[in-house]
């Protein structure tokens, strides 16, 4: 038998982070900050992430025939995720303008170019040629509507856990939610699709600082705490956190311990600023899980 893998579907992007004390209001300018570019997209942040921990990771999405598309996927590759499905179009990489304070919170504008050209078509050539029969299946909204059905359906097909990423939140095909093995969503998403009560899916809801609660029909509601970090950046918190619960679900852990990890991988993403500077190995990981204190800090949102 083959080894499991995390398959992530999804977004990939350049990101232009400005450090800047406060974010501007409409209109307003704000000097002194600092700038950095920084692999990004939630698609990207999650296998990188997934990776990080030492999951088998691939990616599924679109990059542009431009010197962006090789950055990002030369970044990929680098942090050890599979880029044979990932694809070239002729639409510009995406890229994200970041803002973040000096608390570590942040502003994001999304210009999405080649992502929100990754089809149905697109993603079902790619899973084909996957050979692993064990799999866990990730996917974000950054990209269109049959992209991210496909892969539900493909994931189904395959017998494969297919958890959804809503964010940013829109409307969701119909039956979309149906095929979900879980759902994992920020507060604002989940008031956004009326979760948990849209689905009979497993729903886990981030809650930046004060941790996660894991939602699941006919159980008590399991909640844990956020850990406690020094922030520098939340950008890429919640893409961690999608990944160490994907990577829980591949490994096989209990609920309980799989949102306990994601906690931790969501904190421990904070400490510097890009999005995937501070993501965590394995071994780091665990240990905040079992050592860290909980109940102050962030997590991801
Ligand atoms: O979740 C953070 C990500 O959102 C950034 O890396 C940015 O690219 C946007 O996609």
């Amino acid at each position: 038998m083959t080894a499991g893998e995390v398959i992530v579907v999804g977004s990939v992007n350049v990101d232009l982070v400005v450090r800047i004390d406060h974010l501007p209001q409409a209109g307003e300018t704000v000097t002194g900050g600092t700038f950095r570019r920084a692999p990004g997209g939630k698609g990207g942040n999650a296998a990188a992430a997934a990776a990080r921990l030492g999951a088998r990771t691939r990616f599924v999405g679109l990059v542009g025939s431009d010197d962006l598309g090789e950055e990002a996927r030369g970044d990929l590759t680098d942090a050890g995720v599979d880029v044979g499905t990932l694809g070239t179009t002729e639409a510009p990489t995406g890229v994200a303008a970041i803002l973040v304070d000096h608390a570590g919170r942040n502003v994001i504008a999304v210009a999405p170019g080649a992502n929100a050209e990754l089809t149905g078509g697109h993603v079902r050539d790619a899973l084909a040629t996957v050979e692993a029969e064990r799999a866990v299946v990730v996917a974000n909204l950054e990209i269109p509507d049959g992209a991210v059905a496909a892969a539900a359906e493909i994931s189904g097909a395959r017998g494969w856990p297919f958890i959804l990423n809503p964010a940013p939140a829109r409307p969701l095909p119909g039956g979309l939610l149906d095929r979900c093995a879980a759902v994992i969503a920020n507060e604002l998403e989940a008031e956004a699709l009326g979760l948990p009560g849209a689905t009979p899916a497993t729903v886990v809801i981030t809650r930046g600082a004060d941790g996660a609660e894991v939602h699941r029909p006919g159980r008590p509601v399991l909640r844990q705490p956020g850990f406690v970090v020094e922030v520098a950046d939340t950008t890429g918190a919640g893409d961690a956190f999608v990944a160490a619960l994907a990577w829980s679900m591949l490994e096989g852990m209990q609920p309980e311990r799989g949102v306990r990890i994601a906690c931790a991988a969501g904190a421990l993403a904070c400490r510097a600023v890009g999005a995937r500077a501070g993501l965590g190995a394995r071994a780091e990981v665990e240990a905040l899980a079992e050592t860290g204190s909980s109940g102050q800090r962030t997590g991801a949102r």
